[in-house]
């Protein structure tokens, strides 16, 4: 695996710092992108550290200029892409009717159309080399949640997406994996932002009861090699995708006691 090359979107931080390890560990070239230069360059060292060939580029997953432009300047590095990581990705947490119109404009800007502008640029370099796109998602996007209306909304979009990708793909070697992570101790919720579009600042569940970043990434990396098509993650997880599609009529009041168990819960 030595010169194969991967680009995890959102990589100076939770999951997706969890998979540049991760692949890089395996023999990855590892290119990690995100908006704060501070933090990236943090995560580019903590990974050379370990021996790891890694580059940080910034770029916002939300401007399809800069994306075009970053998988550009990977190509022109490292010569072409194997594979590509949507993993760049906010949250919120706001009841939808106080919530501002560009809190979910931004969280779809940077879930589902970030996901689709990395995609476009980078699937010819993909496509020569076989490779495949890993699109890292959410429960979320396969059960609605309240209070993250944006939030769900941008991960059914990816789901969609990616499904209708892979299907188009079909017969042209590239893989295409959804992995839908449960609730993951990272900085997600610490980032998320509220009904004005401020950020949230802290976290609204318990982190240390939560899967580590690390355990998620090695299954999404697992599951990438067995070339498996969607994972779900997380018993809670599973049990919430399978309840939802066979026993809907009682999903939405036992989602709504639970989303309403979090600390300063919006819903009453
Ligand atoms: N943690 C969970 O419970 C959980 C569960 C299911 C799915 N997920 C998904 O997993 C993915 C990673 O989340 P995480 O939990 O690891 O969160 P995190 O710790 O907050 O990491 C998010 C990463 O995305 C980057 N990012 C955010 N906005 C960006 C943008 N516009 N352009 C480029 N990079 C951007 C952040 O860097 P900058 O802020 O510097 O840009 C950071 O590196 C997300 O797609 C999330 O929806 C998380």
């Amino acid at each position: 695996m030595a010169n194969k090359v991967v680009i995890i979107t959102g990589g100076s931080s939770g999951i997706g710092k969890a998979l540049a390890f991760e692949f890089g560990k395996n023999g990855y070239s590892v290119v990690i992108t995100g908006r704060n230069p501070q933090n990236l360059s943090q995560a580019e060292k903590e990974l050379q550290d370990f021996k790891i060939k890694a580059k940080g580029i910034v770029c916002d997953s939300a401007s399809e200029e800069d994306t075009r432009a970053m998988i550009q300047e990977v190509v022109d590095l490292f010569g072409g892409i194997d594979v590509l990581v949507n993993n760049a990705g906010i949250s919120m947490r706001s009841m939808f009717e106080d919530v501002q119109m560009e809190v979910l404009k931004q969280v779809m800007d940077i879930n589902f159309w970030g996901t689709v502008y990395a995609t476009q640029a980078a699937l010819p370099y993909i496509k020569n080399r076989k490779g495949g796109i890993i699109g890292i998602s959410s429960i979320a996007g396969y059960r609605g949640l309240p209070v993250r209306s944006g939030y769900s909304a941008s991960k059914f979009a990816m789901n969609g997406f990616l499904e209708a990708l892979r299907t188009e793909l079909i017969g042209t070697g590239v893989h295409v994996l959804t992995a839908c992570p449960g609730f993951t101790a990272s900085n997600i919720r610490n980032a998320s932002l509220n009904s004005a579009g401020k950020i949230t600042g802290e976290t609204m569940r318990e982190e240390d009861k939560m899967m580590s970043a690390e355990e998620v990434a090695l299954e999404i990396f697992q599951a990438y090699l067995k070339k498996k098509k969607t994972l779900i993650l997380t018993f809670q997880g599973k049990l919430t995708v399978f309840l939802n599609k066979w026993l809907n009529g009682i999903l939405d009041q036992m989602v709504y006691n639970t989303l309403k168990k979090e600390k300063d819960s919006p819903l009453k």
